[in-house]
């Protein structure tokens, strides 16, 4: 027996790669400006009511944080209207989709599902625990394709498996969502069942300006089997300090609370979150920049014949027809950090941050340039899946 001889889902486990950090680049090209627009971060920076909070907090930081994060509760029960009891905190919420899957879903026996480009930490977080990763494939506008998913669980074998599906509304990378009637058509045969929950990611949630996007939480009181995930990551600007939530009904919380770790969310991140949930001044002007920086990338990608996807997040996925590898070495001499999505299947595109009014100009003059010097890819968009 080795060691090292781990089973394979570790063995094939292909690392979350994470953005290429502003330092890094600076020092590798010499460049003295540099944007980074490659992990949906929030471009304003935290809430000053936040940074607040957490001067008050660093008084204490010698004590260990509160294990049931009563006053981030609170505000976030306040601001959601969810019973406190129907919360669980994560550091981050990428932990809380680790606990999920190490909760309900036994090793090398069953699995989750979810589409083909979903948010890359379900299949990690997956395998990672051993267990199985089904997917299906997107529809032809780069959506989630709920009526596959159906179509899957209907199929006795997975059936018996599945006990997770992970539904990314909106998703990253893509920025697609799934409207009110698709949801609801696919809650009514999966949201009730005793044997599966249904996890509705809705990191981005107060990006999305749809007019059809279905309210998770109002969706809840009806599915006693659907499960929600909110970050503080995004729109709230804590991306650092790592704060997840989960809302679900009190049984399925008091089983993850089992399994959590106490001290899973640190005090500075606790203050700090309860303090930039009430910051609503903030929360618009976060809105009003992400809607207008969209806004501006879609006109000028047009201009320069990309196509682009209509994003209910705080990014924008575009085709450059191009080696997204080289587009993204030829940005970076530029001093602009963007994220190509290879990992997800999609070999041209690229996925780009909203950032400061100044930096998507940089970024959208650089790209000009850009497309003249890496050379349009012979391989057509719809092969790269
Ligand atoms: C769809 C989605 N869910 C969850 C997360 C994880 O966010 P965090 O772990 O920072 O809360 C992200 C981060 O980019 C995301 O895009």
């Amino acid at each position: 027996m080795n060691v090292l001889n781990v089973s394979s889902h570790i063995r094939n486990l292909v690392p979350y790669s994470p953005g290429k950090p502003i330092s890094e680049t600076k020092r590798e090209l010499g460049l003295e400006t540099v944007v980074k627009l490659a992990s949906n971060e929030n471009p304003l920076g935290p809430s000053p009511k936040a940074l607040k909070a957490i001067q008050a907090a660093l008084q204490e930081i010698h004590l260990y944080p509160d294990a049931a994060a009563y006053e981030l509760g609170q505000a976030f029960a306040e601001r959601y209207g969810v019973p406190r009891e129907c919360l669980v905190f994560g550091n981050g919420s990428n932990e809380l989709i680790d606990l999920l899957v190490r909760v309900f879903c036994e090793p090398n026996k069953e699995a989750i599902l979810t589409s083909d480009a979903a948010f890359v930490a379900y299949p990690i977080c997956a395998q990672a625990a051993r267990v199985e990763v089904k997917t299906t494939p997107l529809t032809q506008d780069l959506k989630f394709d709920l009526q596959a998913m159906a179509a899957q669980l209907r199929q006795p074998e997975l059936a018996q498996r599945v006990r997770l599906v992970f539904i990314a509304n909106p998703n990253n990378p893509t920025g697609t969502y799934v409207n009110q009637g698709e949801l609801e058509a696919f809650l009514a045969e999966f949201g009730n069942r005793e044997d599966l929950l249904v996890v509705l990611d809705e990191a981005y949630v107060e990006f999305v300006r749809a007019l059809d996007y279905p309210s998770g939480l109002e969706l809840m009181k009806q599915y006693p089997g659907l499960v929600l995930l909110r970050t503080l990551s995004k729109v709230y600007g804590l991306a650092g300090l790592r704060v997840g939530a989960l809302v679900a009904r009190p049984e399925l919380a008091d089983l993850l609370h089992r399994v959590r770790n106490p001290f899973n969310v640190n005090s500075l991140a606790q203050a700090a979150a309860a303090a930039a949930l009430s910051d609503q001044d903030y929360l618009k002007r976060v809105q009003e920049l992400t809607w207008s920086g969209l806004d501006y990338f879609y006109k000028e990608l047009e201009a320069l014949g990309l196509k682009y996807w209509p994003s209910q997040g705080n990014f924008v996925l575009f085709d450059s027809f191009r080696d997204s590898s080289a587009l993204f070495q030829s940005w970076l001499k530029r001093g602009v950090i963007s994220r190509p999505v290879k990992n997800y299947g999609l070999a041209t595109h690229i996925r780009l941050s909203v950032g400061l009014r100044e930096e998507n100009e940089l970024a959208m003059s650089t790209l000009a340039e850009v497309l003249k010097e890496v050379p349009p890819s012979t391989q057509s968009a719809g092969d790269d899946k």
